[in-house]
């Protein structure tokens, strides 16, 4: 049994934060939410009314800002410069933005190089659109996650709900759409499935049979 690090991967809403964040507590490691980093990123352009497509500013930016993912019991906390943006981060704004702030090569290279930090020891579940593919290609397990848009959607819906966020649920499904698209056709380190990858479609499945599908899998590579 040695420490590995996993690789999920997968379009927006298709379920990876979720089952990332059991796996890792499953196994004690440690869960990335590399999503996260690139929200709170845009966040704090948009506070700053920075361009989401001036790369040069939100680069100057990102090297001056500190961008912390802390654990906790049951969920991570997502910091910038000390400041708790867990919530924000969430936002329609962020959401709607993220995809073009994630598009600019120096970007991507400087939030790769911090990913990559984190992963240095091993024990790592990473979740995003290019670790399998960029951030960690020489993960042990890669693993994409697909599901049928309306599931995506209604899935959202319903946790969005839960969490007193307004939702409509045909907005939510061109958001998810309108995103994929600029996240699977950028030039820079694109929306892909690694060619080492397992998929999963998650449409008709629920999470605890994902999970245990995953586990399986992860167990014959360690
Ligand atoms: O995972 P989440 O939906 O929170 O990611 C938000 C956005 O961040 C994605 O739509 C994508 O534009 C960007 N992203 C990325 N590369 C990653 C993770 C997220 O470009 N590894």
């Amino acid at each position: 049994n040695k420490n590995i690090s996993i690789a999920i991967d997968g379009p927006a809403a298709a379920g990876k934060s979720t089952v990332a964040k059991i796996i890792a507590q499953k196994l004690s490691y440690l869960y990335i939410d590399t999503g996260a980093m690139y929200r709170a990123l845009t966040w704090k352009a948009l506070q700053k009314g920075i361009d989401p497509e001036d790369g040069e500013q939100l680069f100057q930016l990102l090297k001056e800002t500190s961008i912390e993912l802390k654990q906790g019991k049951n969920h991570q906390k997502v910091f910038v410069d000390g400041q708790d943006v867990t919530e924000e981060i969430r936002l329609p704004e962020v959401t709607n933005s993220v995809s073009t702030v994630s598009k600019h090569a120096s970007i991507r290279e400087e939030m790769v190089r911090r990913q990559q930090q984190f992963a240095v020891n091993g024990g790592v579940v990473m979740d995003g659109r290019d670790i399998g593919t960029n951030v960690l290609p020489k993960a042990e397990v890669k693993i994409f996650l697909r599901a049928g848009v309306k599931e995506r959607a209604k899935r959202r819906y319903l946790e969005n709900v839960k969490k007193g966020i307004p939702a409509d649920y045909d907005q939510l499904v061109e958001e998810i759409l309108k995103r994929d698209e600029l996240d699977s056709n950028r030039e820079v380190a694109p929306l892909k499935k690694a060619e080492d990858a397992i998929e999963i479609d998650t449409t008709d499945l629920s999470i605890d049979q994902v999970v245990d599908q995953m586990m399986k899998y992860i167990k014959e590579r360690k």
